[in-house]
């Protein structure tokens, strides 16, 4: 509402004498709080709609025979509100006496304490003594869940965290149980949570009823120093505030009415910030001998890696190195590296996460991202292609989610597997494993024989194929890819999210590229499941004139082009089965990285960095917010950021590095209509699918024991079907076979899988999982069988 202006009001009102206009789908408290009357509230939370259960924000309104809750009561027009008299003042303090009628006296030892709602309006209400008395009753905590402690006793009914659970989640975890005086908070499968731990819940219960359990009698609030920074995990770019004191982080919260992200988090960011302290952290650089590594101090290993890098590049030629940054890097740290790289020695050949087809893709499509993730709330229709969104980026994949729930968007999604967005969709496509560049030409081939889609672009005539052949070479039938596209392309405001089991495959990408340019949509965003895919390229830490792209670097490796590598935070060796092997190649490897890594494990120079928290920067979300990162924590042993260890390098080498990025070159890739004349997925054949967790992705969540509890080893989902045929259930072990290997691994039942695939999820990429992908990103044949 806006008292000003009349714009969007349809009625007018007063409360306490004021006169206010506000549209009627305000709540009388919006409207008094729009012209700074404020009235208490308990269960009332900005987040969610409201739940009316505490009746602590009841105001009088003329007309209405007993007062009415304001946080759930809609404005009308010509309504007189009163919000202060002293039968109001009687009956809040009455419900406020009412939930304390049973709470434990637990403030002492209550982690809630000094931000408890119940606290506070206990103290504003004076509600100093009891008028009521009842039976006592006992209570249970549950502290055996993972992530989250639980008090029953402490619960004061407000519903905020079943409500959040439901309707911004979508996950429904927890609910109410028993009735009335009886009722109580319960997990709605057996007696521990086994949800998403996204923490949301957390985050809204007004008392300490739902806690972090890292923050479990750790440290009282007042003590601690709140430091505004960004999510270090993935490229939705989460405005948080990291509570720190004495140089720890204790906990991360983020806030609702202040950032863009609405106060969501996920399990990444609620729970995963403690990889900072993790034990395998390093702080001394190392140096290889033939014992192994033997430590070393940081300047000495910086000179002589540096002048043995710049001596290969000289010797040999500039295409004779090459190097491989981390799309968590800082802008500082990408554009120091960039200009390290392709200035200072001179090669084109740097890449980093962003090349495996982010970067790509948004370069045959608009150049960058198109709209933002809050746009995706207002589309008509959402397509969400190649993707596990709900996994990559937890917390835009909410705005779907709301987009579904509360516009009735159409939601159409595709994957090798049914995705938790699958869920909202009313065209849920579950392709063959890599048909997704088949899938995008049968969309689009649709759409163009419906003239839902013109049928060129730039003035050439688009032939897109035959979607019969398409849709079958897809996996699916024609008939519930035209629903789907018509569900789709009939959309008036549209929007796109592209991940990566598409953009990983140079004809996927041509063919969503294509679809996309033809579609013209409101929102075009591609999915980064690393913090900044997109500041990386943005700043120029992408090959250069010539230059090799991130999987090109492995195969000049193999082939003995590139004998020197300069790897920045990034670990190529647990990913890639031809980057592990490719390493052993080489004449020169330096590893920069807070950990040990696998590719690390292998260098001849190590040196440890800073990370998140304890250096400065800006990070480039996926839908293009430049945002800074607080330097709240100090690094033990005068540990070097990343951008630091390239402008020392670069010093041993008589350069001083400047401040401008060096631009990416203009990528050459055109787009067109991709040819698919390849054999497709065949029947009756098994596919070994790369699947991620909500609780990893990368080395820094690997180096994270909370998140370690809830997904603590590799599992491979299968559908229950398969299982059955196999004689095996979940927690039993199976033997994967592919071309490249075999792997043992431990069984998941999932409905969402289809028969012929099983979703190998490795949290903490053990070398057998790289290795049984061989060359493929994505997905594998396989055979596979109940182990002995
Ligand atoms: S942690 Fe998230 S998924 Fe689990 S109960 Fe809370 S809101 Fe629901
Ligand atoms: S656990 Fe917290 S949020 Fe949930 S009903 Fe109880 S007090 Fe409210
Ligand atoms: S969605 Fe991404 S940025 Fe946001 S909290 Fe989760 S991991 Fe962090
Ligand atoms: S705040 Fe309105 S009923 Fe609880």
């Amino acid at each position: 509402v806006n008292p000003e202006s009349k714009l969007d009001a349809q009625v007018s009102l007063t409360i306490d004498g004021k006169k206010v206009a506000a549209s009627t789908k305000t709540t009388i408290l919006e409207a008094a709080r729009s012209i700074g009357i404020e009235i208490p509230t308990l269960c009332y939370h900005a987040r969610l709609t409201p739940i009316g259960s505490c009746r602590v924000c009841v105001v009088e309104v003329d007309g209405c025979d007993a007062p009415v809750a304001s946080c759930a009561t809609p404005v009308n027009d010509g309504m007189v509100v009163r919000t202060e008299s002293p039968e109001l003042t009687r009956m809040r303090r009455e419900a406020v006496q009412f939930l304390l009628l049973n709470h434990p006296l637990e403030c002492p030892v209550c982690d809630k304490a000094g931000e408890c709602e119940l606290q506070d309006i206990t103290y504003k209400l004076g509600v100093d003594h009891q008028d009521f008395q009842t039976e006592p009753q006992v209570w249970d905590n549950d502290n055996d869940s993972p992530l989250i402690f639980r008090s029953d006793g402490r619960c004061i009914r407000c519903g905020r965290c079943v409500a959040i659970c439901n309707e911004v989640q979508d996950v429904g975890a927890i609910d109410f149980t028993d009735r009335g005086y009886d009722a109580r908070i319960h997990p709605t499968n057996g007696d521990t949570l086994d949800c998403e731990f996204c923490g949301q819940c957390v985050s809204v219960c007004p008392v300490g009823a739902l806690l972090p359990k890292t923050f479990l009698h750790r440290s009282r609030v007042w003590d601690l120093s709140e430091n505004d920074t960004v999510c270090a995990f993935c490229g939705a770019g989460c405005s948080i505030s990291a509570h720190t004191r004495n140089g720890k982080v204790y906990r991360v919260v983020s806030d609702c009415e202040t950032t863009h992200n609405r106060g969501d988090l996920c399990s990444r960011g609620t729970f995963g910030f403690g990889f900072v302290e993790g034990d395998k952290r390093q702080v001394s650089a190392r140096v290889k001998n033939d014992q192994g590594f033997s430590e070393a101090d940081t300047a000495s290993t910086l000179q002589e890696a540096a002048t043995k890098f710049a001596a290969i590049a000289k010797e040999h030629g500039p295409q004779s190195v090459a190097a491989i940054g981390s799309a968590r890097m800082t802008n500082e740290d990408a554009a120091a590296f960039s200009q390290f790289v392709r200035k200072v020695i001179g090669s084109p050949n740097l890449d980093t996460e962003s090349g495996l087809g982010y970067r790509q893709l948004h370069n045959l499509a608009f150049g960058g991202p198109v709209g933002t993730f809050d746009d995706l709330e207002d589309c008509d229709s959402i397509l969400v292609f190649g993707s596990d969104l709900a996994v990559e980026m937890p917390v835009p994949s909410l705005r779907i989610i709301s987009a579904a729930k509360t516009n009735d968007a159409r939601v159409v999604t595709a994957a090798p597997f049914k995705t938790k967005l699958h869920r909202s969709s009313r065209g849920p496509l579950v392709n063959a494993p890599g048909g997704e560049a088949a899938l995008a030409m049968a969309l689009t081939a649709i759409a163009i024989e419906n003239t839902w889609l013109p049928g060129e672009l730039d003035g050439q005539a688009i032939s897109a194929g035959d979607p019969v052949a398409l849709c079958a070479r897809a996996g699916l039938s024609l008939e519930e890819v035209t629903a789907a596209a018509k569900s789709f392309f009939t959309g008036e405001h549209r929007g796109i999210v592209v991940g990566p089991y598409c953009y990983h495959n140079l004809e996927a990408r041509n063919a969503i590229a294509l679809l996309s340019k033809l579609t013209e949509p409101r929102v075009f965003l591609v999915s980064a499941d690393r913090a900044n895919m997109q500041g990386v390229g943005d700043v120029g830490c992408a090959p250069g004139e010539g230059g090799l792209e991130y999987m090109e670097i492995a195969e000049a490796i193999s082939s003995g082009q590139i004998k020197a590598l300069w790897v920045a935070g990034s670990d190529p060796a647990s990913l890639f089965a031809s980057w592990s092997s490719a390493l052993d190649k080489l004449d020169l490897l330096i590893v920069q990285d807070p950990f040990l890594s696998r590719t690390a494990e292998g260098a001849d120079y190590y040196l440890p960095t800073e990370t998140w928290g304890q250096k400065a920067g800006a990070y480039t979300s996926a839908e293009g917010r430049v945002q800074m990162l607080g330097r709240f924590l100090s690094a033990p042993n005068d540990l070097l950021s990343d951008a630091e260890v390239f402008a020392a390098a670069a010093t041993v080498l008589g350069v001083r590095l400047g401040s401008t990025a060096v631009p990416g070159s203009q990528d050459q890739t055109k787009l067109q209509a991709p040819k698919l004349d390849g054999p497709g997925v065949k029947d009756g054949s098994f596919y070994l699918v790369r699947g991620s967790s909500l609780y990893f992705n990368g080395t820094m969540t690997a180096h994270c024991a909370p998140l370690r509890t809830v997904c603590p080893a590799a599992y491979l989902a299968l559908s229950p079907d398969k299982a059955g045929a196999l004689k095996v259930e979940s927690g039993a072990k199976v033997r994967v076979e592919t071309g490249y290997g075999a792997l043992f691994v431990e069984v998941k039942t999932d409905a969402a899988i289809p028969e012929n695939v099983g979703v190998l999820v490795d949290p903490y990429a053990a070398p057998g999982s790289a290795a049984v992908f061989g060359t493929s990103l994505d997905w594998t044949e396989a055979a596979i069988k109940k182990a002995d």
